[in-house]
């Protein structure tokens, strides 16, 4: 097959372009947004091959796509989702309108052993097929890299069917994929008075065959009140260590839990939610390697406060965006929605937002070769809006359909 080749012209704004600056941004550097105004770019073989000012667009490409003044921005890179379930949990929803609690639903076995029970249930067959719908509605809206984690088995053959999904999941997918255990989610419902022994089944049983199976790049803890405690916690991070799987943490979702003095010490690539974070915790985060990753959507979706990114970036931190895609408290994949509630909720800028969704992600999966920016020879993953004359326009509009094509290794028909 020749290569294929297309050329977008006219395109009003073309966003994140990078020549070298492709680096996690931080503190102010999080307004960085490079950015070309009048822009064409050309794919070529499923890559970036060119971009520059329109008038220098290459003549004799003879598939062109006239932008007509819509901005193309790189996908987003959603870096923390649960994808891979058997079934909604809007009966919950219903619970906790009634005025139930999520930890009130869980103890009663519902939350995350509903999903578990559920998923258990299933075939990796059915849940491939299930999880795969939803992957493709999600790169429909405009996200082009994903982590998916396990963690609805809870016993070693059912982590292994999640794990195994998420991996047919990278085979298939046309995106980059990353693959996270998280065993250590929730205690199932036959250890719930002996966690040492499920605890001894993570390490004993499942990392061994995971790691063998090289079937996680991540290894990840719910450190929270009610689920792991940071001595738990600490006894899966540091048996997945000793495997060489490095660990992304669960932790201050509803309480100072303890996970981000355990993420330093195990030099964690990122702590998730911090709906509850403080300034001594903010403090310990600005040396350390580890990375804030904010869930607004599961803030929104639970009536919580959010996480104080403005005060973090204001610190010097650098942060990133990130769905939360599950059943229970985020069932949402829309990372539009999560600009548009990190504007309006959590006070980060336009430019500061967009950055927390793209460059910094990828960065954090390590990824950044492949996806996060505008560069020649990444993918040509891409989102083209329809007309608009300001950045601020994108989360302004939140819930607006403003997307006009998806492009997925240069494929511009995605959406169709
Ligand atoms: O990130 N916090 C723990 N895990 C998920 C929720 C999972 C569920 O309720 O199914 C989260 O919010
Ligand atoms: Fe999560």
């Amino acid at each position: 097959m020749s290569p294929r080749s297309i050329l977008i012209k006219n395109i009003h704004t073309l966003v994140q372009t990078d020549v070298g600056q492709g680096f996690y941004r931080a503190g102010r550097q999080m307004t960085d947004l490079p950015c070309l105004q009048n822009a064409y770019l050309l794919i070529e073989n499923e890559k970036i091959a060119a971009f520059g000012p329109n008038q220098d667009a290459p003549s004799g490409i003879k598939e062109v796509v006239d932008a007509q003044g819509g901005w193309v921005f790189p996908s987003f890179v959603d870096c923390h989702t649960h994808l891979v379930f058997a079934e909604w949990r809007n009966r919950e929803y219903e619970d906790r309108i009634k005025g139930l609690t999520y930890l009130e639903i869980a103890a009663k076995g519902g939350g995350i052993l509903n999903s578990t029970s559920k998923l258990r249930a299933l075939t990796e067959d059915e849940l491939f097929e299930r999880s795969g719908v939803r992957l493709k509605n999600a790169m429909k809206r405009g996200t082009g890299a994903i982590e998916i984690k396990s963690g609805y088995g809870l016993d070693v053959e059912s982590e292994l069917k999640m794990l195994r999904v998420i991996r047919r999941l990278k085979e298939t997918a046309q995106i980059p994929v990353k693959s996270t255990f998280l065993g250590a989610h929730a205690f199932p419902a036959e250890y719930k008075n002996d966690h040492q022994a499920y605890i001894r089944i993570i390490v004993d049983e499942m990392l061994p065959r995971i790691a063998e199976e090289g079937l996680a790049d991540y290894c990840d803890v719910f450190c929270e009140r009610g689920f792991y405690t940071p001595e738990e916690a600490d006894q899966v991070l540091e048996a997945a260590g000793k495997r060489g799987i490095p660990s992304r943490i669960h932790t201050n979702q509803f309480t100072h839990s303890g996970g981000i003095p355990l993420a330093l010490k195990h030099k964690s690539v990122s702590v998730d939610h911090l709906e509850v974070c403080n300034e001594e915790e903010m403090g310990m985060l600005r040396d350390a390697s580890t990375h804030p990753v904010l869930l607004p959507f599961a803030a929104f979706f639970m009536n919580q406060e959010y996480p104080p990114a403005r005060a973090m970036i204001d610190k010097g931190l650098g942060v990133i965006l990130a769905s939360d895609f599950n059943p229970g408290t985020s069932p949402n994949f829309d990372l539009s929605l999560v600009w548009g509630l990190a504007c309006n909720q959590m006070k980060m800028l336009p430019e500061e937002a967009l950055n927390a969704l793209t460059i910094n992600p990828a960065v954090n999966l390590d990824i950044q070769d492949e996806v996060g920016s505008i560069a020649v020879g990444k993918l040509a993953n891409l989102i083209l809006t329809h007309a608009a004359s300001e950045l601020s326009y994108f989360p302004y509009a939140l819930g607006h359909s403003w997307f006009s094509r998806i492009f997925i290794r240069g494929n511009p028909d995605f959406l169709t």
